[in-house]
């Protein structure tokens, strides 16, 4: 699928600003990688100069700036130098330029609505389409820091059963309907994001018939589903860090919830199958002692995109089973209803 939403870079070769420099030179590299991979959204700088304390992701033509800031506003000056150095590189206009300020937040944050434009506008991603907005919500539709993980998941999926937990917008489940998988499920809490999925799916020609995608509290579904013996040969597992909402009976922390998570799970999973586990949890630790049975092997380092440079963002694990059964080993980490 060729991209046509890559600009050249429209400056001459003005070296006066370090970031200027900086975000020519990393749009360059990753342009060429974009085009050959039918890919029109990226990451074209992420915190590399220590004075511009920013990211900035491209997405077909459009720019989401993120500002990590101490305060709820980012400094004017820093502000402007960004706007700057994208309208005269990009030879856009600050209506393409959107921002979100990244300041620490409460723990329980949720994904709240910040606008009510409903601009919706597509991007690829290896070929894939997707519904992007950059303006009404917190994240964007699609995160980008899981393009390589998406791609590697598509390439175990053909002819396979796809299960999608906390499928977001379903990206993984699309890029595996593509990649030929039999069946995906793809299960999400929210209204809004599954609809969004629905959304997505149909914007790649692709029926829902086999891929249902399902609201509800991904604990509750993995109970109900493991009582009908069901069994997928993927699994795909990327949960919010923390999570709390109306629609849950308690509140999801990804660090005491990762092993009734994973172990109930494990449970659906066929015997040669393979169970894919994320987060973006900075401090969270996996402790491998406590899933007997089971081969788990991080591979952050292969998932981790070429245009993303903090590894701490983005951890990755490949789980399969070695031998049945499948129990969490220590007793007093089972979670009441295990
Ligand atoms: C970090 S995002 C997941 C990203 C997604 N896997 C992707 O690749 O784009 C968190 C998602 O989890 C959903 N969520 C949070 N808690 C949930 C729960 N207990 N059950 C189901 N979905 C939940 C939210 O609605 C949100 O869509």
């Amino acid at each position: 699928m060729t991209v046509s939403s890559l600009p050249e870079i429209s400056d001459g070769e003005d070296k006066s600003s370090p970031l200027k420099n900086r975000i020519r030179k990393n749009y360059r590299h990753i342009r060429k990688w974009a085009k050959r991979t039918g890919t029109d959204c990226f990451r074209i700088y992420d915190r590399d100069i220590k004075e511009y304390p920013l990211a900035i992701d491209f997405y077909a033509g459009r720019f989401c700036v993120h500002y990590f800031s101490s305060s709820d506003e980012p400094r004017a000056e820093l502000v402007e130098a960004a706007t700057n150095v994208i309208c005269t590189l990009f030879a856009t206009t600050p209506e393409n330029i959107f921002s979100r300020t990244r300041i620490k937040r409460e723990k329980t944050q949720q994904y709240e609505k910040a606008g009510e434009r409903k601009e919706f506008f597509t991007v690829q991603e290896y070929g894939a389409l997707f519904w992007v907005n950059l303006h009404d919500y917190l994240d964007t539709g699609l995160f980008l820091d899981h393009r390589e993980t998406r791609r590697l998941v598509a390439s175990y999926c053909k002819d396979k059963r796809v299960l999608n937990l906390f499928a977001y917008t379903c990206s993984f489940s699309v890029h595996a309907a593509l990649a030929g998988a039999a069946m995906t499920k793809s299960v999400d809490m929210s209204n809004t994001y599954t609809a969004w999925g629905r959304n997505n799916f149909s914007l790649n020609k692709i029926s829902l018939k086999n891929h249902p995608i399902i609201r509800a509290d991904c604990l509750k579904f993995l109970d109900e589903e493991t009582a009908t013996a069901s069994k997928y040969d993927i699994i795909i597992i990327d949960p919010p860090t923390i999570s709390r909402s109306k629609k849950m009976d308690q509140m999801f922390d990804i660090q005491i919830d990762y092993v009734p998570l994973l172990t109930k799970a494990l449970k659906l999973l066929s015997k040669s199958g393979i169970l894919f586990f994320s987060t973006n949890s900075r401090k969270f630790s996996l402790d491998s002692k406590l899933f007997n049975a089971c081969n788990i092997e991080e591979i952050s380092s292969k998932t981790l995109p070429l245009d993303f440079h903090d590894p701490k963002i983005h951890r990755c694990w490949k789980i399969t089973v070695t031998a049945e059964p499948l129990y969490c080993l220590s007793k007093h980490h089972i979670a009441p209803g295990l």
